[in-house]
């Protein structure tokens, strides 16, 4: 008799304590959760709704047509804006509110600051580090890009001041850099 009474206090605790998971479960998992899969359904749109801060280069050339002319023909045509002039979502902001009131300025372009994930909105880089980030023969490269010994690269084509952090604008320019 009383081994049985055991067994029901026992299976009560299960039943409440069970109940009571149950409950906390459906108290902490947030609404939506795994309408479509192992996550809150809603975050899509949450995320979707996050303004853009990185431009596809068809954005720039809406407005910016001459530079894809001056691109085109050009190997560069494989590099994206952003790494010479940064995310510009202010200047798109401004460029894109001067053309309904005239009042509006379009700020000019600063000058790099010099880190790669940079703050400046719009900037226009002759720093060489900037071309070096993608051409420094570096170990490990694939030879299929285009790298240079910087030192040798300046001597055999005779750059006349080596130590300028602007030197490759010398010959070369950004938006169609081949000779
Ligand atoms: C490899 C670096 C590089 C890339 C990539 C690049 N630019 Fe430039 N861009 C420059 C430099 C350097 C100048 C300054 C040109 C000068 O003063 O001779 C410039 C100037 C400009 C100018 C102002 C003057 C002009 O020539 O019209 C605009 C606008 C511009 N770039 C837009 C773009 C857009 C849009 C893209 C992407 C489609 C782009 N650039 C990609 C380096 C680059
Ligand atoms: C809605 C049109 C519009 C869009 C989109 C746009 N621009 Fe511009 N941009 C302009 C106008 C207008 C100017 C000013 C031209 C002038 O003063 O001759 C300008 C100027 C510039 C300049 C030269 C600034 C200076 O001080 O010399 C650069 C560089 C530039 N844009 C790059 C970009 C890049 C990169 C993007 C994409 C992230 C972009 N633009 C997107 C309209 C636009
Ligand atoms: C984001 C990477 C990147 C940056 C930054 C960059 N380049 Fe390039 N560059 C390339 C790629 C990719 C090619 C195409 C060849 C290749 O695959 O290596 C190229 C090609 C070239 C060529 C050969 C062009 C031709 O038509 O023969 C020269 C010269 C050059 N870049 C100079 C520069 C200079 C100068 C700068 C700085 C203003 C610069 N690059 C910045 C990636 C880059
Ligand atoms: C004094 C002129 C001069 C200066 C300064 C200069 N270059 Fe060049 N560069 C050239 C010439 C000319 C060529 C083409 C040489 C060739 O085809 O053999 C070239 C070719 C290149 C190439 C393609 C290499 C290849 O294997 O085809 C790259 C990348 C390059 N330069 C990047 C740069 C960078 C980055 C800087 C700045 C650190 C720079 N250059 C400075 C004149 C110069």
């Amino acid at each position: 008799m009383s081994a049985t009474r055991h067994l029901q206090i026992l299976a009560l605790l299960l039943l409440l304590g069970g109940g009571a998971a149950l409950q906390l479960r459906n108290m902490l998992v947030p609404a939506t959760f795994g309408e479509i899969g192992t996550y809150r359904a809603a975050a899509l749109g949450t995320n979707a709704a996050h303004p853009l801060t990185f431009p596809s280069d068809a954005r720039c050339l809406k407005c910016h047509e001459d530079v894809q002319e001056e691109r085109v023909e050009s190997l560069h045509t494989v590099v994206r804006c952003v790494h010479c002039h940064g995310f510009g979502a202010e200047h798109i902001t401004q460029a894109t509110a001067v053309e309904v009131d005239s009042s509006v300025t379009i700020a000019s372009a600063q000058d790099w600051d010099h880190h790669f994930p940079t703050k400046v909105d719009l900037f226009i880089t002759y720093d060489r580090a900037t071309c070096l980030a993608c051409h420094q023969a570096t170990v490990g490269m694939p030879d299929s890009f285009l790298q240079i010994n910087v030192a040798e690269h300046l001597e055999d084509q005779g750059a006349e001041d080596v130590e300028d952090v602007n030197v490759c604008f010398e010959c070369h320019t950004g938006h169609s850099p081949g000779l």
